[in-house]
């Protein structure tokens, strides 16, 4: 069975970074697992902290296909699907998707189905599915992701970002979405951020499952401009992903 995980939060807390420094130790775990790590945030930038240059995006393909008014439109549709998989940036340690801007006005509901069966198929080939998502969680309220088992909700280490991450989850869960565990990750913690937020956390209904601390090692990955995952092992960041795989129990089954 395919594991899907997700990050929602407002913009900046620190999703990319956590998405990336996951998908960093689940491969460290698990060498074996087949990986897709989908970036469906528009401001894509998950493929620099991954070390990966796109190309084209899925949102693009979409624009130049919305002349397809049915499935039935055989010789389009075949077309679009073999387009849709030169999108696929393949590594050797995981395979990247950029979906790239959501559409704009126009119908692209043609498009888009086939866009929402060839990522089920597509997603259904790997073991382990990781989507990065943009605050407004577009392409989730657009169900072009199918099913989530874990979704984090991010936020920093502010009363305003923890009250923005308890709208997120009135958000998720207002949405017809499929998904199953919903956690809330600190980021950029420092000595007493946990205490002094508590009952901020407390009212977002939402289980705190960990904090990435603020690391400094980050910062400085940042400066030189390396991606974020060839972090050095002794980042702090790190162990503390690490914890939240482990209470997370992401790795089980895998
Ligand atoms: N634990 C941390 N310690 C230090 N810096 C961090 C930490 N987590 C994230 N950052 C830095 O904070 C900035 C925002 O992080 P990131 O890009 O992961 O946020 P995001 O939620 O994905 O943002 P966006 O909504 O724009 O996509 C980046 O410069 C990142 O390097
Ligand atoms: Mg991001």
């Amino acid at each position: 069975m395919t594991k899907y995980v997700a990050v929602a939060g407002k913009g900046g807390v620190g999703k990319t970074t956590f998405i990336t420094l996951m998908l960093r130790q689940v491969l460290r775990e698990k060498r074996d697992i087949s990986i897709l790590a989908v970036d469906a945030d528009p401001n894509a930038n998950l493929n620099e902290a991954l070390g990966i240059t796109v190309t084209s995006t899925i949102s693009e393909l979409l624009e130049e296909n919305k002349n397809i008014k049915t499935l039935q439109d055989k010789t389009a549709t075949v077309s679009f699907l073999k387009k849709l998989e030169q999108c696929l940036i393949k590594t050797p340690s995981f395979d990247f998707l950029a979906m790239g801007d959501p559409q704009g006005p126009g119908c692209y509901c043609y498009p888009n189905n086939i866009l929402r069966m060839y990522l089920e198929t597509l997603g259904s080939n790997y073991d382990f599915v990781a989507v990065d998502t943009e605050a407004g969680m577009e392409h989730i309220s657009r169900l072009t992701i199918p099913h989530i088992d874990i979704m984090f909700v991010v936020s920093d280490s502010s009363a305003r970002g923890i009250r923005s991450a308890r709208r997120v989850h009135d958000l998720i869960r207002g949405l017809q979405a499929d998904i199953s565990e919903v956690y809330l990750i600190v980021t950029h913690t420092v000595e007493n951020s946990l205490e002094s937020l508590a009952d901020e956390i407390a009212q977002t209904g939402l289980q705190l499952i960990g904090d990435i601390p603020l690391d400094e090692l980050i910062f400085q990955q940042d400066i030189i401009g390396k991606p974020l995952f060839d972090l050095p092992d002794e980042a702090i960041s790190l162990q503390a992903v690490d914890k939240i795989l482990r209470r997370s129990n992401i790795l089980k089954d895998l």
